[in-house]
């Protein structure tokens, strides 16, 4: 391998241009290729970084000297798509959510791990140094022990989003709030308190816009010490607000809004501990182009990082599938999409 991962981008829309843009700034990875089924999308992108354009996953997949692909397709194609990569033996990094079933990702993990191919996932906003910083108090206690975790993504999609690709909303391709925008502020939930919870109830209806699944959803977690968790988010709430997590502990307390820290409070912890910072812009709340964080780069020079280092990237499967997990048992317990109860 040379001293720059070979990457390929599969699929040249809303994020796979950004993912080819970022990549221009990550020292450990080389744009050489890229991918769509509509020809001038990949065109565009490879004329502007003057790299090879292909509308064909399996040319792309035979580019000389490519080592690894970023899957940016559809969320509902990320399995199938990363498994075609892995047969071909690339190391394969997947945008969020990895799948939206978990038993895809198993099966794309299992492939990769027969490969001896390397799967990384994004959750960009695991990376931002506040966050960080959280996660390691969290850990070394600071908080005690969790009591309650609440997550919310209250944003605003209108319907000309939800028409403006025909998988958006879909439950084989997209599902709905949870699975596509909440699915952040799910996974960094989880990730901070450490533990995955059971859902004791959960209701994922669609309201007000014309797409097959959830345009709102609202869960009641139980995790295994105890301590209660609620998840909610919505595409319907006008204008657009934050996102934000709370994680409460016998000592002490936490919110993070989008990615600032606001609140942070930890008996007896020294002065400096976590950043806070209240003030601040907001994120992708009612811009679907407005990509939340800013922390693509961190995360996909951490997969590049890993593949030249031969060790396992910090969002590996493992990671990727606990967000998937949850939302797979929040609809299970709503009875929505697969798990739809047949009406007489
Ligand atoms: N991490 C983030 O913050 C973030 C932000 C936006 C989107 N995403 C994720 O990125 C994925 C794509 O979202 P998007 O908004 O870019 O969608 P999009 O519709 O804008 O782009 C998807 C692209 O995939 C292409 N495509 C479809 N099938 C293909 C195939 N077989 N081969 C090659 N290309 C194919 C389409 O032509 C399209 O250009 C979703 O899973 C979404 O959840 C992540």
């Amino acid at each position: 391998m040379a001293d720059r991962v070979r990457l390929g981008v599969i699929g040249c829309g809303m994020i796979g241009s950004f993912h080819a843009q970022v990549v221009q700034d990550v020292s450990s990875i080389e744009l050489v290729a890229v991918c769509d089924i509509v020809p001038e999308k990949a065109q565009a992108i490879a004329d502007k970084y003057g790299v090879a354009a292909y509308s064909a996953i399996a040319d792309l997949l035979a580019h000389p000297g490519l080592d690894a692909v970023s899957v940016c397709t559809p969320s509902g194609m990320h399995a199938d798509h990363g498994l075609l990569a892995a047969r071909a033996g690339k190391h394969v990094l997947v945008e969020k959510p990895m799948d939206v079933w978990v038993e895809k990702i198993d099966e794309l993990a299992a492939a990769c791990k027969a490969q001896g191919v390397i799967l990384g996932g994004i959750f960009q906003n695991r990376f931002p140094r506040a966050v960080q910083q959280v996660k390691k108090a969290i850990d070394d206690g600071w908080l005690g022990e969790i009591v309650f975790a609440n997550g919310s993504c209250l944003w605003l999609r209108l319907q000309a989003y939800y028409d403006s690709g025909d998988w958006r909303g879909t439950w084989a391709l997209d599902g709905g709030v949870l699975s596509n925008q909440a699915i952040h502020t799910i996974d960094r939930l989880l990730w901070l308190v450490g533990m995955q919870p059971d859902v004791q109830s959960a209701y994922c209806p669609t309201l007000a816009r014309d797409m097959e699944a959830e345009d709102l959803g609202v869960a009641l977690l139980r995790f295994p010490n105890g301590a209660a968790g609620i998840i909610q988010g919505t595409t319907l709430a006008n204008p657009g607000l934050t996102t934000a997590v709370t994680v409460c502990g016998t000592k002490g307390s936490v919110i993070i809004e989008d990615n600032r820290v606001v609140y942070f409070h930890a008996d007896g912890a020294p002065e400096g501990l976590v950043e806070v910072e209240q003030q601040g812009a907001g994120g992708a709340s009612a811009d679907p182009s407005a990509i939340w964080g800013g922390a693509h780069a961190a995360n996909i020079e951490e997969f590049g990082r890993a593949i030249l280092e031969g060790r396992e990237p910090w969002v590996n499967a493992g990671e990727a599938r606990k967000a998937v997990q949850l939302l797979n048992d929040i609809y299970r317990a709503a009875g929505v999409g697969p798990y739809a109860k047949a009406t007489a």
